[in-house]
Parts: structure tokens; sequence; C-alpha cells
């Protein structure tokens, strides 16, 4: 009996502390990512420039099962893309290679909703 209830107490702080963790965003790394790598350029939180703002981004996405990997083909992959202005070019892809950095900053931009 003794045991049992020490396993469950174990248990359960394991999955109180692995809930937040699964979802927290660090939003102050991921907006420099965004900026270092030019997405704001063309994408303002809020409000339209080039592109879509990526508020509006995050809404359109959120609910989507695929939303993280619907992002992370569009910067990774080199799509085609029509800017505001009506020019076409391929989407900017992102150079860092550091995988946390990159899903942190993609989970922010769908947390913006
Ligand atoms: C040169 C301008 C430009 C830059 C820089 C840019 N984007 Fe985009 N992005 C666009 C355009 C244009 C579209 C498509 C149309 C729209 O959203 O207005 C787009 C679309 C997207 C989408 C929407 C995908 C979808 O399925 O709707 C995401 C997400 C996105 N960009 C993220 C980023 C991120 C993250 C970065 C930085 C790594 C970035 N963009 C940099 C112009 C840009």
């Amino acid at each position: 009996m003794m045991i049992r209830t020490t396993l469950s107490a174990a248990g359960l702080a394991v999955m109180l502390m692995a809930a937040p963790l699964a979802q927290a965003v660090d939003a102050d790394p991921a907006q420099a990512l965004a900026t270092k790598e030019g997405c704001l350029k063309c994408h303002a939180l809020d409000k339209k420039k080039q592109a879509e703002p990526l508020k509006a981004i995050a809404k359109k996405l959120s609910g989507k099962p695929d939303a993280e990997a619907i992002v992370l083909k569009q910067i990774t992959t080199g799509v085609k893309v029509k800017m505001e202005d009506g020019t076409e070019e391929e989407h900017k892809t992102i150079k860092t290679k550091d995988d946390a950095e990159i899903k942190n900053m993609i989970q922010w931009i769908l947390s913006l909703k």
C-alpha cells in the first residue's frame, strides 16, 4: 500500500510537469529568431505587409492537426508564394538548423491567434 501510494504520487508529479512543458512557448527567442530570419519583414504580427500577418495565419491554421507541419514545410521547402504586390517568388527558407529553435518559433506563430 505504501509503495503504491508513492508510485502514483511520483507518476502524477511527472504528468503535471510534462503537461505545461509540452505546450510552453518561449516567446522572446521565437520572436528574436523570426526577426533574425527576416520573417517579420514580410509578415507583421497583426497588420498586412507584403504577406498576411502572423496572427491571421495562426487563426487560419488553428485547429488543423498538421498546422506545425504546414508551417515547417512553408519555411523549409521554398514553395512559390504571391506577394501582396502581385510578384511571385520562392518563400524564404530558414537558415538555422536548430530543430528546437525552429519548433519553438512555429509553436509561437501558431499561438498568436
Ligand atoms: C519576402 C517576403 C516573405 C518572407 C521574408 C517570409 N514570408 Fe512567409 N509568406 C510570404 C507570402 C507572400 C506568403 C503567402 C501569402 C500570404 O500569406 O500573404 C507567406 C506565407 C507564409 C505562411 C502561411 C502558410 C500557409 O499555409 O498559409 C507562413 C506560416 C509563413 N509565411 C511563415 C513565415 C516565416 C516563419 C518566415 C521566416 C522564416 C517567413 N514566412 C518569411 C512572404 C514572406
